[in-house]
């Protein structure tokens, strides 16, 4: 573990990731990368012609966001951008995946294009290019422009059309400048949370909305694979997810069968659709009145051939049988290993969600595109005068779930790379700035970032890689 007083010097951190010299994950074909995404870090919210989005609405209504706090300032990276880069090319990792804001490039119904935002992440792209770091982009990552929401977001079929223009807007301008190109970031948040659960923007419950927006989200992946592919033929172009593998609360017959019930409507709904090209009949048949409607050539679109699956891995659910509309539970976990989120600490649930994603024909190749945990961090200063932050939980975490992402690819997953969440401290979402998952602490009011230990622990794995790569 990292000493007492970090004193910043990475030799301090040097192979405390726990992965040996001659690890499958510190291969020079393995990409190790860390992820942000464009509200959360932005901030400039009425800047350069940027549009409002559902989030900044969102927002706004009292009690829906922490603190009622907001996106306006964030991390300010929209400024700060080329400052945040340099800590990402610090680090020394391969990859920085991080999004394009929608409401910034098209600025209303009619396709308006914002030349100032495209300048933006043009600068941006070069940035990472001319140092070898390879971009992945992430086109929806949940700042939906409310000029849509206004004719009924993600209910209404003409939004997939519009990202599908959104897209190809993005592609055709950055083309192959961009490595990798992720359609849309956990499309189950942008339903479930969105539309069933009420606790994301726009703040809606109810489950026929939820099914109808999963199906319009997956339209709009759907839509828009052929225009990237066309756009940026050498570019890869995938998908995110975001899996939590399910054990029942107890062992018993009904818990187990809660268990299905649970994978099936929060991980197949969205992965047989991208798949096999069809939705999950024990979802439909459960609640037949919450089909979504699905018109001829829709499936076709949405299972096109995909050349990654992105997974966010957090942690696990426990799920017991209930009496209630979905037919089961998540209650809160009540352990002591828990993150400051509340979220169970449980690598074992990368390795078998990796394993269970392979074991599908039709799987590509995978990634692990967000991993990372919440902490209530605080910045110390150390003898020297230096702002140290000794996030000794963070790196444990990070140590394990890497690990966990070893034994699956020493298992013959196709796992091509890993990227922790995330770069920075950041807006999380209806958490607002409580939260703290950043491998860089930000001060917010003097927005100053510093290193944790983490981020150290990452660079010193880095620089081991570089070694042993040199010497082979
Ligand atoms: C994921 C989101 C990401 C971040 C992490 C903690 O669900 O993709 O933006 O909020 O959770």
């Amino acid at each position: 573990m990292t000493r007492e007083n970090a004193s910043g010097n990475t030799d301090d951190y040097c192979n405390i990731l726990g992965l040996e010299e001659d690890s499958p994950l510190l291969r020079e074909d393995f990409i190790f990368g860390v992820a942000t995404a464009a509200f959360q870090i932005e901030g400039a919210s009425d800047v350069d012609g940027r549009v409002p989005c559902i989030w900044d609405t969102f927002c706004a209504e009292p009690g829906r966001v922490a603190n009622g706090d907001d996106g306006s300032r964030a991390c300010e990276s929209y400024r700060r951008w080329e400052q945040d880069l340099g800590l990402v090319q610090d680090l020394g990792v391969d990859a920085y995946r991080f999004s394009i804001a929608w409401p910034r490039v098209i600025t209303d119904l009619h396709g308006t294009v914002n030349q100032l935002a495209m300048d933006h992440y043009r600068r941006q792209l070069d940035f990472l290019n001319e140092r070898g770091i390879k971009p992945f982009v992430t086109l929806y990552h949940w700042d939906l422009p409310q000029y849509l929401q206004e004719r009924g977001g993600w209910l209404n079929r003409d939004t997939a059309y519009a990202f599908a223009h959104y897209a190809d807007v993005v592609s055709q301008a950055f083309g192959d400048r961009v490595f990798s190109y992720g359609t849309l970031n956990e499309p189950w948040c942008s339903a479930f949370l969105g539309y069933l659960y009420g606790i994301h923007a726009p703040g809606i419950r109810d489950r026929k909305q939820a099914y109808q927006a999963a199906h319009h989200l997956l339209l709009a992946h759907g839509l828009a694979v052929p225009k990237i592919r066309v756009n940026a033929p050498a570019a890869d172009v995938g998908i995110v997810l975001n899996i939590s593998p399910s054990d029942p609360l107890e062992n018993s017959l009904a818990d187990r069968n809660a268990c299905l019930l649970a994978d099936m409507e929060n991980r197949d709904l969205f992965l047989q659709p991208l798949l096999e090209g069809c939705y999950p009949e024990p979802v439909l048949n459960r609640h037949p009145e919450s089909a979504p409607l699905v018109l001829p050539g829709d499936m076709a679109l949405i299972s096109a051939e995909l050349d990654f699956l992105g997974l966010n891995y957090y942690t696990r659910n426990r799920v017991g049988a209930a009496d209630n509309d979905a037919g089961y539970v998540t209650p809160p976990y009540d352990g002591a290993d828990a993150t400051d989120m509340g979220w169970e600490i449980f690598p074992q649930g990368l390795t078998r969600t990796l394993r269970h994603l392979a074991r599908h024909p039709r799987t590509p190749a995978l990634y692990v595109t967000e991993n990372g945990m919440a902490s209530a961090d605080r910045l110390e200063v150390d003898d020297q005068g230096k702002g140290v932050v000794n996030d000794n939980a963070r790196v444990r975490y990070l140590q394990r779930h890497l690990q966990a992402a070893e034994v699956a690819l020493a298992s013959g997953v196709k796992l091509r790379g890993y990227f922790a969440w995330s770069l920075l401290d950041n807006f999380e979402w209806a958490e607002g700035y409580n939260k703290r998952f950043g491998l860089y602490y930000v001060d917010y009011a003097t927005q100053q970032r510093t290193p944790k230990a983490s981020a150290l622990a990452l660079k010193a794995l880095m620089q081991l890689r570089r070694k042993s790569l040199t010497k082979q």
